[in-house]
């Protein structure tokens, strides 16, 4: 069955403030993503092109082989990559069959330029993770 992008997207914390024409837009540019269970999204260390929203399912975020966080649905996930061109921080795999909901890199940028709302997240949530590495290399 096919996902209703605007009430999965009107879900996403990260997209809260935008308002129901913008989502509606940007709606348009999202395409669905399936991926089965034990299945990588993202790899660390290797390219990627897409910025990824959960609508159903859980995945788990791991570096070095550390799990660091699990993700569900209305988490966002793939920024970093698509921000610095660089490859991925992390590895992102599925630990149930996982819907998702995908941008490309291209029309990630576009969007985050347009809503300073979403880049003051990913601002927020980067800088977070800079603070937890930090200590967890301290010790
Ligand atoms: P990217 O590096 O493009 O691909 C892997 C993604 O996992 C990364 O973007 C972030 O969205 C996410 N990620 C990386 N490190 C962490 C972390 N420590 N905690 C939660 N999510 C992370």
């Amino acid at each position: 069955m096919a996902v209703d992008t605007i009430d999965a997207l009107s879900r996403v914390p990260l997209l809260a403030e935008m308002e129901r024409t913008q989502l509606e837009r940007l709606a348009r540019s999202f395409r669905e993503r399936r991926f089965d269970a034990a299945q990588v999204v993202t790899r660390e260390g290797e390219e990627g092109a897409g910025f990824f929203v959960i609508v159903e399912g859980v995945a788990a975020v791991t570096v070095r082989g550390e799990t660091r966080r699990e993700l569900g649905p209305g988490d966002a996930f793939g920024e970093m990559a698509l921000i610095d061109r660089g490859p991925r921080s992390a590895t992102v795999i599925a630990e149930t069959g996982l819907l998702c909901l995908a941008l490309s890199p291209w029309d990630f940028r576009a969007f985050v330029e347009e809503n300073p709302s979403v880049a003051w997240s990913l601002l927020e949530t980067m800088a977070a993770r800079l603070r937890a590495a930090d200590a967890h290399h301290d010790h």
